[in-house]
């Protein structure tokens, strides 16, 4: 029985070594990703990558929990963050709390991850100091596409640089144990992880960041297009493809099942 990694582990990653992330949302995927992530997050990515959603907005605290509770059971080393859903905790403070403490009663995992900067840092504030860890995530907010009119790059006009390097200090100050920057230009990263003391993750952010995440899936090779900053380190869509090819073949050639695959009475 392994300790699980703790938000001070991960606090304590700062300028060190680079913290290793994925998604995960099965408990099967979580096992292989365990051997080898310090932090496993239930990314509200799931209602896009296994529920086939045009964006993360119709995903609910109740998808989140179930998802949540199937990497616990995969997972025994990895920190376990879990993300909380468009509608869940921007309301106020009060609710983001209520609804942070069911997803860890209900999960067992370690942290809740909330999308904004320096608008939801009284929240952040409210839910650390009452014994939520929160993972922040700024730049690209992928909560925020019906507004922003698209998934857009953030950071290319210099004149908003200091705008997110003041939404990452709110977050810092208001207690997150790390901040995940999406989809912005690599100077704007490099000077936000440079400015904080807490480690930054990043996700189309360069290496410049304490730490890098990716979707699983994107990263396997699943997914038919990915964006710019993912490199495809497997094929597993072709595997899949091509395996059920071979089933399918064999099925209806009555190949399969074969000798081998087959029970026998006794004799
Ligand atoms: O939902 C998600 O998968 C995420 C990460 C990619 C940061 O928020
Ligand atoms: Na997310």
């Amino acid at each position: 029985q392994q300790r699980r990694i703790s938000t001070t582990d991960i606090l304590a990653q700062k300028g060190g070594d680079p913290i290793v992330a994925l998604t995960a949302y099965t408990a099967p995927m979580a096992r292989l990703l365990d051997a080898h992530a310090d932090l496993l997050l239930v990314g509200d990515s799931v209602g896009m990558v296994l529920h086939g959603m045009e964006t993360t907005l119709p995903v609910s605290v109740d998808m989140m929990v179930m998802h949540g509770q199937a990497v616990m059971r995969g997972s025994q080393k990895a920190l376990v963050a879990i993300d909380m859903p468009f509608g869940s905790y921007e309301e106020s403070p009060q609710q983001a709390y209520r609804n942070a403490v069911d997803i860890m009663q209900r999960t067992g995992c370690t942290a809740i991850k909330l999308e904004g900067g320096r608008h939801m840092a009284p929240t952040i504030a409210f839910l650390t100091s009452r014994g939520v860890p929160v993972m922040g995530h700024i730049g690209l907010t992928p909560q925020a596409v019906q507004v922003d009119g698209g998934f857009k790059v953030k950071g290319r006009d210099e004149e908003r640089w200091t705008e997110l390097e003041a939404d990452g200090l709110a977050v810092q100050d208001a207690g997150a144990f790390c901040v995940v920057l999406e989809g912005i230009v690599e100077p704007l990263a490099a000077r936000v992880s440079n400015a904080l003391t807490i480690p930054t993750i990043g996700i189309g952010a360069s290496s410049a960041c304490d730490g890098q995440i990716l979707v699983s899936e994107d990263m396997l090779g699943f997914a038919q297009r990915v964006p710019k900053f993912v490199k495809r380190y497997a094929e597993v869509g072709q595997m899949i493809d091509e395996a059920v090819g071979h089933y399918a073949r064999e099925v209806r050639d009555r190949s399969f099942p074969g000798p081998n695959h087959v029970y026998q009475s006794k004799k």
